[in-house]
């Protein structure tokens, strides 16, 4: 949404495939002596002009990773400090009183911002399952706008987004996506029907753990233009570092992405037959309840998530937690070092999940050393 700020951006080949735009896309145009880089402006103010004026207003790291997302997800990126404050400014297209579908499997902090304009009487809450595409559906009826996540944090459950954003559009209400875990490479959902794609960039995008921000890419230019006006006013902009280096991390996305996916995948299928886990949750294993569904809606991959139920007590998995020396015992996830974490410790997902749950976020580490430091933390646990 900043265009005017951002010299004119390399012409994209409209026959690149995905990865190849996440290389190119937000480059400057490709004239002599340009730069290969966007430019990066550390001020907060500028000599009085017309389109800018001071930070709020604009910033041409923003624009040039704005236009990497927006030709990415296919709709008009508007990019925010964190996940949660465009997650925040996303619900401020809830018409006061509106009604909002939430999914129960949502990253808590999601659920928080809701339930939090719930209980003032900003809107009004029907909570479904993901899976239950036809309760999504149904529950659309009369609503102003639906929420899933695909893949959803931390259960990965995957929701039919084309079916759910063909049901809530007929119904009046628009989609909104977080697709944090599937990524633009793994999911389109403005493809796929939906009307707003949320992106926490800290994750996967940003990819090294050093960054928090947030956007939203939206098929209405109208919605995306209400999104920079409620940024500019609500003050919830993304810095200039932070773009720079989410726009950097982009870049090898893809690599990181297929790195980290085929060892999810590996780890996922040894930590089935492990006997001091209970159950593993990944969509790309052939027996996981949401196979089928994940096979249809993600393209190219499962993700780099898996969530295992460890074969013990809580006592028993925190210690399994604390032998680890290659995984860190850490929230966050998509960095290129990998993470776990028991997810029951915070109250909002307690109540979905089982004591024992561990969200392993799978880094770009060689696979049988995590396979080794898993395997050894477990049985040192019981041991
Ligand atoms: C699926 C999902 N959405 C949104 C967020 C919020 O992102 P941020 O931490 O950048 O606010 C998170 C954070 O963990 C997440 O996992």
């Amino acid at each position: 949404m900043t265009e005017e700020l951002y010299p004119a951006p390399l012409d994209l080949d409209a026959a690149w495939s995905a990865d190849t735009v996440t290389v190119q896309a937000g480059r400057p145009a490709r004239v002599p002596g340009a730069p290969m880089n966007p430019p990066m402006t550390l001020s907060s103010t500028y000599v009085h002009d017309a389109n800018v004026e001071y930070g709020r207003d604009g910033n041409l790291a923003w624009g040039a990773l704005e236009a990497a997302l927006g030709a990415l997800d296919g709709g008009h990126a508007v990019t925010f400090a964190s996940g949660l404050a465009a997650t925040t400014g996303i619900a401020s297209l809830v018409p006061s009183g509106g009604t909002v579908v939430l999914s129960s499997v949502t990253y808590h902090g999601v659920r928080h911002i809701f339930d939090g304009m719930a209980a003032d009487g900003r809107v009004q809450l029907r909570i479904v399952a993901p899976d239950d595409t036809g309760a999504v559906v149904a529950a659309s009826e009369g609503a102003a706008m639906v929420w899933v996540e695909s893949i959803a944090n931390p259960l990965l459950v995957v929701a039919d987004v084309p079916a759910i954003a063909a049901g809530a559009r007929a119904n009046g209400a628009i989609t909104v996506v977080d697709a944090t875990f599937a990524t633009p490479l793994r999911q389109r959902p403005l493809q796929q029907g939906a009307d707003v794609v949320m992106h926490a960039a800290t994750k996967l995008i940003g990819g090294h753990s050093d960054l928090l921000l947030g956007a939203a890419v939206c098929r209405d230019a109208k919605h995306a233009a209400a999104l920079a006006a409620h940024r500019h006013d609500h003050g919830a902009i993304p810095g200039a570092l932070e773009s720079f280096l989410a726009l950097r991390g982009l870049r090898t996305l893809a690599v990181r992405l297929d790195r980290a996916e085929s060892s999810a995948a590996e780890l996922a299928r040894r930590l089935s037959s492990h006997p001091n886990v209970a159950v593993v949750h990944y969509p790309g294993l052939a027996g996981d309840p949401e196979h089928e569904r994940a096979t249809r809606v993600l393209d190219g991959g499962f993700g780099s998530m898996v969530s295992l139920e460890v074969a013990g007590t809580v006592e028993q998995t925190d210690a399994f937690l604390s032998r680890l020396r290659l995984v860190t015992h850490a929230t966050s996830l998509g960095g290129v070092e990998s993470l776990i974490e028991r997810r029951a410790r915070y109250p909002g997902d307690a109540a979905i999940v089982g004591p024992t749950l561990c969200r392993l976020s799978v880094g770009i580490e060689n696979v049988e050393d995590l396979w080794a430091d898993l395997d050894r933390a477990l049985r040192a646990a019981f041991g």
